[in-house]
């Protein structure tokens, strides 16, 4: 798909087919596009676990009282390891695990969308009932559950915010750009 269609394309979808299923092919493909998100440093300190197993993702669901998404093949998790970030950036650290956990996300999701299928960013669960279902240890965060399929009902694309109301230059809410030029995507 083309580049600017993807970003536009990508949507959260809370409704998946059961008639159609992706293949396991596909997620590596995401996750392997998640994999090329920036790290601060280049330290690898995101992992990714794919999950398969139907009575984990219908657990997974539960632990995020989220049913839309138990009966879906296929969900990945995202976890990060603070320990390196930490100690190479200390309170910084924090700022980045999260910073490069959003940066993989994204990269998945569109990913997700450019191969036909959707996903939602699940960021809503219990910490402790995901850890424990999953194996994953004490000083592991996750980041996010997301499943995937093919989406059934299409949900309607989400407006976002007009450039006009979101972009400033060269300083804190100065809307004009100087010399005075027409900004494509806005109204000044
Ligand atoms: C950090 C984060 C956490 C989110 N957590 C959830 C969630 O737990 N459940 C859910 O249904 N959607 C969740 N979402 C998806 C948002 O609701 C969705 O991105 C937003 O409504 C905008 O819609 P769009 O993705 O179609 O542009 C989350 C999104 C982000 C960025």
């Amino acid at each position: 798909m083309e580049f600017d269609k993807v970003i536009k394309e990508r949507h959260t979808a809370r409704n998946f087919r059961t008639s159609k299923r992706p293949v396991y092919q596909q997620i590596i493909e995401a996750i392997d596009a998640a994999n090329h998100a920036p790290l601060a440093g280049n330290a690898p300190c995101l992992r990714y676990i794919l999950i398969q197993d139907k009575e984990k993702i219908r657990k997974l669901a539960e632990a995020a009282v989220q049913d839309f998404f138990e009966n879906v093949d296929f969900a990945v998790v995202i976890c990060s390891d603070k320990s390196f970030l930490k100690k190479s950036y200390y309170e910084r650290g924090e700022m980045y695990q999260r910073q490069e956990a959003g940066a993989a996300i994204e990269n998945f999701l569109l990913k997700i969308t450019d191969l036909g299928l959707s996903s939602c960013w699940v960021g809503a669960f219990s910490d402790e009932t995901v850890k424990s279902i999953l194996k994953i240890p004490e000083s592991i965060e996750v980041e996010a559950i997301l499943p995937v399929g093919y989406e059934a009902i299409k949900e309607k694309q989400k407006s976002k915010p007009n450039l006009d109301t979101v972009l400033y230059f060269d300083e804190w809410k100065n809307k004009f750009m100087k010399p005075k030029t027409k900004v494509p995507g806005t109204h000044v």
